[in-house]
């Protein structure tokens, strides 16, 4: 049976995640992890049993035996990583969104077409069951052309204060933002032209954590559709579910709307507190971890072995990150932007 030998840079939250994934899945195996903190590599390899443990990317590039690698660091920091992988001709999944910045964009897809490696970029609501079924029944033609769409992808407080170490550098608008606009654009099927964004910042700077609060967007797609985008992160820590997700499309001939989040499809109550977990975003059966935010990572092993697309072509991602950044130099300068590609 074929199996991708796999490498990890990033042994953190999302890194244990896609470990679990590489370790239980047929075609998968882990060869390899790094990451600059030696004692977190050291305590990955010996959980997840793997053999080759590094802390710089550059050796790991040079030396490791893997096919591919998952890119698990920080928002910020993936171009680095991914041009050394690809010089060394490993094919890539990078965690999202692809880059921060228009230069670290152009210079990741220059690395990766010149070597000739494949890369996807794990923008997983593609594979969500009620986002599928929106995009099947567009694609019937019965509903006719999307007009307007709001999508709102919000985290509670807890993830910028407590879960991420590194979220003041960072901004809602790449940690979920890639998401929400991936998705839109998907179920669109278009291309942004123009965004409008104004923000907030006050809330998680009074904690401590220097960063806007929530972005609002507006978005102009090229065929005529216009879109708006909400992400925040400070929905309180109460909240029964960390995501506040919800989605409305109009068409032409019909209308779609989802709630991905507060739908109560199950419900856990102890002295303390209620929580309505997704599980169809994660969960465990018979031992084997399931849900979409786990078969976007299978998928791209299977693509890799079948030589099939993927099915985020890594032009939509390199679009998405493009897009956001020009929705961030909207709402810093307050005026709209026209999206150069
Ligand atoms: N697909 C999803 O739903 C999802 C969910 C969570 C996180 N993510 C993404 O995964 C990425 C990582 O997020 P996380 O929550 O796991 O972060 P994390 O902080 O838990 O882990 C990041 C790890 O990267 C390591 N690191 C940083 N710079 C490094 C370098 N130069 N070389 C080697 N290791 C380095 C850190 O030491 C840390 O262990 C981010 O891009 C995030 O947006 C995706």
């Amino acid at each position: 049976m074929e199996k991708i030998k796999m490498g990890i840079v990033g042994a953190g939250i999302w890194g244990e995640t896609h470990a679990q994934i590489y370790s239980s899945y047929e075609h998968a195996e882990i060869v390899a992890i790094c990451d600059q903190n030696l004692d977190r590599a050291n305590a990955f390899a010996e959980k997840f049993g793997i053999k080759e443990v590094y802390q710089d990317y550059r050796e790991m590039a040079a030396k490791s035996s893997c096919d591919a690698a998952a890119i698990v660091t920080p928002d910020f920091l993936h171009a680095d990583i991914a041009i050394a992988l690809a010089e060394a001709k490993k094919h890539l999944l990078i965690e999202k969104p692809l880059a921060t910045t228009r230069e670290d964009v152009y210079r990741m897809m220059d690395s990766i077409t010149k070597n000739g490696v494949r890369a996807m970029v794990d923008l997983h609501n593609r594979w969500s069951p009620p986002f599928h079924a929106v995009k099947n029944e567009i694609a019937t033609g019965k509903y006719g052309r999307p007009i307007n769409a709001y999508i709102r992808l919000n985290d509670t407080k807890y993830v910028p204060t407590k879960m991420l170490s590194w979220a003041a550098k960072s901004s809602i608008i790449w940690f979920l933002g890639s998401h929400s606009l991936d998705t839109l654009s998907w179920l669109m099927d278009d291309v942004p032209e123009e965004v409008y964004c104004v923000s907030h910042k006050g809330v998680l700077a009074g904690m401590g954590v220097d960063t806007d609060d929530v972005f609002l967007s507006t978005i102009q797609y090229k065929k005529g559709a216009i879109a708006q985008m909400e992400n925040g992160w400070i929905t309180p820590f109460g909240n029964s579910c960390i995501n506040d997700f919800k989605f409305n499309m109009v068409l032409e001939k019909g209308k779609f709307d989802i709630d991905a989040s507060s739908h109560n499809l199950v419900k856990m109550t102890t002295e303390e507190s209620v929580i309505t977990p997704d599980p169809m975003v994660s969960n465990m059966i018979f031992g084997q971890h399931k849900g979409f935010t786990h078969e976007s990572i299978r998928s791209f092993i299977d693509k890799l072995i079948s030589g099939e697309e993927f099915h985020v072509p890594l032009e939509d991602a390199m679009r998405d990150s493009l897009v956001l950044v020009s929705i961030l130099e909207s709402a810093k300068e307050r005026r709209p932007v026209k999206v150069q590609f």
